[in-house]
C-alpha cells in the first residue's frame, strides 16, 4: 500500500487542469450523464420565449438543447469558468446553427448583462463554489422574482457504484482518506439537509427534489472495459493520483480497474454501474 494525498482528493481546478482533463473526454463525460441531463429537461419542461441560465454549463450540450426548447424569442446562456470548455461550447453552437450564447466567468461573482433570467439549470455544475452560500447570493442576483431553479447533484457515493467501485479498486493500492463531507467537489450536496441551507441561506425557498436511479455506461455507451479503464485513468481525480505512484502501482491498479469492468460490461451497451443523483427545484 502506497501512502496518497495527505489530505482528501484535491480540489478541482475548473478553470485549469480539471476543465482540460473534461474537454480530452468530453464525449465520454457527456455520455456517461446524457440520460440525468434527459430526464432534468424533461422535469424543467421550458417553453418558447423563456430566459434560462445554464450554470457550470462545460461543453454546452445541455444550453444548446435548453435554446432549442425556448426558441428565438427565448435566451439560453451558458455560464462556466472554464475558458477551454466555453470556447468548444461556442464551436458547437456555431456549427449547429444554434442561438445559445456563452459566458466565461465565475458563477459565484459574475454579474450577467442579459441579467434577469426566468430559469436557472444546471446539470452537476453547482457543486463547486468554495463558499456555495455567497455563490447562490449572486445567482438569485440574476434571476426575475419567482424564479424557478433547476439542478442535478450527485447523491452519496454509496448509492454511485461507478465511483464506489472505482474507489475500491484504487483503495487496494494507495492509502486515500475519506473525503470531507460538504467540501467542493462532485458529492458537496450528497446531503440535502445541507443543500436546502445552502440554498435557504441564499434566499431561495420552496426546495423540493425527486431522486433519479439509474446505471449510466463508464466511458460513455459502448465503451468496452479497456476503454472505460483509460477513460477513468485519464480522467477522474483518482487516475491523476495513479499517475503519482510508481509503475509497479500503477501497473496492479489498471489490471485490477480492468478486471472490475470487465465483470460490469454488457455487450452493445457498455460498463454499466449504478449511480443515484438528486433532481432539486426550489424558487427565488
Ligand atoms: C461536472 S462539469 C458539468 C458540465 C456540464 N454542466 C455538463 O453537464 O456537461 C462541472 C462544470 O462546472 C463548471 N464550474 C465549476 N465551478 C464553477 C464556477 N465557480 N463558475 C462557473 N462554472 C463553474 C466547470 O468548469 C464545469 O464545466
Amino acid at each position: 500500500m502506497t501512502q496518497g494525498p495527505t489530505e482528501t482528493l484535491k480540489g478541482e481546478d475548473w478553470a485549469g487542469e480539471m476543465g482540460e482533463r473534461w474537454l480530452a473526454s468530453l464525449d465520454q463525460f457527456e455520455g456517461m450523464i446524457a440520460p440525468i441531463g434527459n430526464a432534468l429537461l424533461e422535469r424543467v419542461g421550458y417553453q418558447p420565449g423563456e430566459r434560462v441560465l445554464d450554470l457550470g454549463c462545460g461543453g454546452g450540450a445541455t444550453t444548446l438543447a435548453i435554446a432549442e426548447a425556448v426558441g428565438p424569442d427565448g435566451a439560453a446562456l451558458g455560464l462556466d469558468i472554464a475558458p477551454m470548455l466555453i470556447a468548444r461550447a461556442q464551436a458547437r453552437a456555431a456549427a449547429a446553427g444554434s442561438n445559445a450564447r456563452f459566458v466565461c466567468a465565475d458563477a459565484a461573482t459574475a454579474t450577467l448583462d442579459e441579467a434577469p433570467f426566468d430559469r436557472l439549470f444546471s446539470r452537476f455544475g453547482s457543486m463547486f463554489f468554495p463558499e456555495p452560500v455567497p455563490a447562490f447570493a449572486n445567482l438569485k442576483a440574476m434571476l426575475k422574482p419567482g424564479a424557478r431553479i433547476d439542478l442535478a447533484v450527485w447523491a452519496h457515493p454509496r448509492d454511485n457504484h461507478w465511483m464506489m467501485e472505482v474507489m475500491g479498486v484504487v483503495r487496494r493500492h494507495v492509502e486515500i482518506p475519506p473525503a470531507i463531507p460538504r467540501a467542493p467537489g462532485p458529492f458537496a450536496f450528497e446531503d440535502l439537509t445541507y443543500l436546502e441551507e445552502v440554498l435557504a441561506g441564499a434566499g431561495f425557498c420552496d426546495m423540493e427534489v425527486a431522486p433519479y436511479a439509474g446505471v449510466p455506461p463508464v466511458g460513455g455507451p459502448g465503451a468496452t472495459p479497456l476503454e472505460a479503464t483509460d477513460f477513468v485513468l485519464a480522467s477522474m481525480a483518482v487516475g491523476q493520483v495513479l499517475k503519482q505512484q510508481g509503475p509497479q502501482v500503477r501497473d496492479a491498479a489498471r489490471t485490477d480497474l480492468l478486471a472490475m469492468f470487465k465483470r460490469h460490461y454488457r455487450p452493445e451497451e457498455g460498463v454499466m454501474l449504478a449511480c443515484k443523483a438528486w433532481l432539486v427545484t426550489a424558487r427565488t
